[in-house]
């Protein structure tokens, strides 16, 4: 290869991974899979070792990618020792070209330890005399976000060691937060219900979890955690393997699928053993990890910039298919992101009949190169819908012509805009293109929404007639026109007029919903309702005050000032207001007096959410504390109460109660019917 052509590609290819690290590390949605990712990695090895001139301390064969964020909301600290990265392989012959490595770089006789490789993402504890003080994220591998509230909702993670375990005065251990199989499926099922982007995999989730800002939502989040690194004064001598065995005893997780290998012969047979088993297992794995056994041997052996050169991660592939692309569609949605659809022939992958794969975004179209008719790998790493990973090039059609991204929108012809942030195009025209205006519509009349009796053809026809632009159309639509549309008879009109009339008592949560404000599911329009009570309120809510909100952060702030900032939606509001829809909490009677003229002070978790606790203290005409006085009658102590609140009511000698002697005193006779919790659509069952 000619010296400048391989400059032009190294920087290429640095770019290219860069990007891609930042789509994994730090926004926790990869566009490729981690083997593509790694093969990307392995082509620029090769060339730097090929052009060792343009070698540099800033390309990512030589730094581990960094899960910081710019404008972190977390304060950051450094590693007392830096966090590298394992250097990867997906060969038997590249494992026993690692082993020769070793085995060349000392004349002592050593082992090693083979442990799984778990899929979630890396953290560093502190402990300081048997205490945790300080949990740090990898970060850029020298300085770390301090994720520490986060980490101590999770049961495994011990506040406290063991006493008298003979734990060192100060350690670092490290190890993976992981999300077990069951806490993914039961979080993505809730975001499902709820609409929210559903996480690719369990990896993304753990990651995303653990930097989330509320430690309460972390805390329903059932992550687990394992150590499997330990750096503490006293082990120069011993065995990485025994130094584990410690800290178990200390009370730390450790995993117990580790087994000690006396040669690279063993190591393979634990190998083959575990990519069989791992299927069974109830947390996500991706490999094992084969280590030195011995600390001396390792200190012998060293790093390079990124690895340790006494361990390597020997991944294992994820199941793929190959199939062909029989055409590609451009979907454009309701926000008007234009996604890239690929048809394929029909292939079976992991007990299901594959037909269509998302291609995501430009990016990743030209990444792969993808041209219709192409042989391609379609994968299910995970992930929840299958994506194409590769094309053979070695069947590629010579006549065959690259795929390009549309310029204008499919549906209106509008020149399509990217967002640099997230990599899509967009079609702006949000007020007049089809797929948007007909996609508002109905996610208006749905079942979670005002639940208006209209399905999609009447939508259609509706917009095509141009009987409706704004959702305010809706209701002043005459018989006429309802009943020129498809199929539409007396009853039709009927049960959508009646389905109208009853919109007008959907809680404005839901109204607030329907509207379709981007990134506004159905949990964070419940959360902004309870906060301020009407859409005055939150239109006129400054950034800092919706950041205050718990589980909003900044996409959500921005979705909703944009929107607000917008004439043509304030008109919608103030349309919809005039036609009769909630756009305040509804000021409920109270259901009883029973709490009357008490002060309840609440505190830790319950087993409904705390919105809707304040709420139902409220009903029963009570008061909601905000701190622990004199004058407060109750302290209402949930799970992981906290301990100020506690010590102060212990104090003032205020009466502690649980979550069941609560329901007790508010709806005395009423056990049963209190032991409810609220209805998925939001309305209370328990008073
Ligand atoms: S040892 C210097 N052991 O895999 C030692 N890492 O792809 C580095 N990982 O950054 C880590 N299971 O986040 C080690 N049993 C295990 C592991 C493990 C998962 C993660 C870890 C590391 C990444 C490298």
């Amino acid at each position: 290869m000619d010296k400048t052509v391989a400059k032009r590609k190294i920087e290429a290819l640095r770019q290219e991974i860069e990007a891609h690290n930042r789509h994994y590390y730090v926004e926790n949605s990869p566009l490729i899979s981690d083997y593509e990712f790694d093969l990307l990695l392995k082509e620029l090895i090769q060339l730097e070792e090929l052009y060792p001139e343009f070698k540099s301390a800033d390309s990512p064969t030589a730094k581990v990618g960094s899960d910081l964020e710019d404008n972190a909301p977390f304060a950051q600290y450094a590693h007392l020792h830096p966090m590298l990265s394992l250097a990867n392989t997906y060969s038997i012959e590249e494992l026993r070209d690692f082993d020769s490595r070793v085995r060349k770089g000392t004349d002592k006789a050593f082992t090693y330890n083979c442990e799984l490789k778990f899929d979630g993402t890396g953290i560093n504890l502190l402990y300081r005399g048997g205490i945790l003080v300080r949990a740090l994220t990898r970060g850029d591998g020298s300085v770390g976000d301090d994720v520490t509230r986060n980490i101590k909702t999770i049961k495994s993670v011990p506040v406290q060691l063991k006493e008298s375990s003979g734990y060192p005065a100060e350690f670092e251990i490290r190890g993976e937060v992981y999300m077990p199989f069951a806490s993914f499926d039961k979080l993505n099922i809730q975001r499902q219900l709820d609409e929210e982007p559903l996480f690719a995999n369990p990896r993304n989730a753990a990651a995303g979890s653990l930097k989330m800002l509320s430690s309460k939502a972390v805390a329903t989040r059932g992550l687990d955690c394992v150590l499997y690194h330990l750096i503490a004064p006293g082990y120069e001598n011993s065995l990485h393997s025994k130094s584990l065995e410690d800290a178990a005893g200390w009370g730390l997780p450790v995993s117990e699928h580790s087994r000690r290998c006396k040669d690279i012969e063993e190591v393979i047979s634990y190998i083959q053993e575990w990519d069989q088993k791992r299927h069974g297992l109830p947390f996500p794995t991706d490999g094992v990890v084969v280590k030195v056994d011995q600390y001396a041997i390792q200190a012998e052996l060293g790093f390079t910039a990124k690895t340790p050169k006494w361990a390597v991660a020997y991944k294992f592939k994820p199941e793929e298919a190959l199939t062909t692309i029989e055409s590609i569609d451009y979907q454009v949605g309701r926000t008007g992101a234009v996604t890239p659809v690929a048809n394929l022939s029909p292939v079976q992958l992991s007990g299901t009949t594959v037909k269509r794969a998302t291609l995501h975004n430009a990016d990743q179209m030209e990444i792969l190169d993808i041209r219709v008719g192409d042989s391609v790998y379609v994968e299910k790493g995970g992930e929840i819908i299958p994506k194409i990973t590769r094309v053979e090039l070695s069947r590629r059609n010579p006549a065959s012509v690259p795929e390009t991204f549309p310029k204008v929108c499919p549906a209106c012809g509008t020149p399509l805009v990217r967002d640099p942030e997230q990599s899509k195009f967009f079609c702006p025209n949000s007020d007049f293109c089809p797929p948007q205006t007909e996609g508002r519509f109905l996610h208006f009349a749905s079942r979670k929404a005002m639940d208006i009796n209209i399905g999609e053809v009447a939508v259609h026809q509706l917009c095509e007639r141009e009987y409706v632009k704004e959702l305010q159309d809706l209701y002043s639509l005459d018989d006429l026109q309802l009943l020129s549309l498809d199929k539409w008879k007396g009853k039709s009109v009927e049960n959508f007029r009646a389905s109208l009339e009853k919109s007008k008592t959907v809680p404005f949560h839901r109204v607030l919903y329907a509207l379709g404000i981007r990134n506004i599911g159905e949990t964070t329009a419940k959360t902004l309702a309870s906060r301020f009570k009407n859409i005055d309120a939150i239109a006129a809510a400054t950034r800092e005050e919706l950041l205050e909100v718990e589980d909003i952060g900044g996409i959500i702030v921005d979705s909703i000032t944009g929107w607000f900032a917008e004439p043509r939606h304030l008109k919608t509001v103030e349309e919809l207001r005039k036609a009769g829809l909630q756009f305040s909490l509804e000021e409920k009677a109270p259901v009883s007096d029973t709490l009357k003229g008490m002060t309840i002070m609440i505190t830790g978790n319950y087993s409904i959410p705390r919105e809707t606790m304040k709420y139902y203290i409220e009903a029963h005409s009570g008061k909601v504390g905000s701190s622990v006085t004199a004058s407060t009658t109750y302290l209402l102590a949930g799970s992981k109460a906290g301990a100020s609140k506690l010590e102060k009511a212990r104090k003032l000698g205020i009466p502690i109660i649980s979550e069941e002697e609560f329901y007790r005193i508010a709806a005395p006779g009423n056990e049963e019917d209190t032991k409810e919790t609220p209805q998925s659509d939001g309305q209370m069952s328990l008073f």
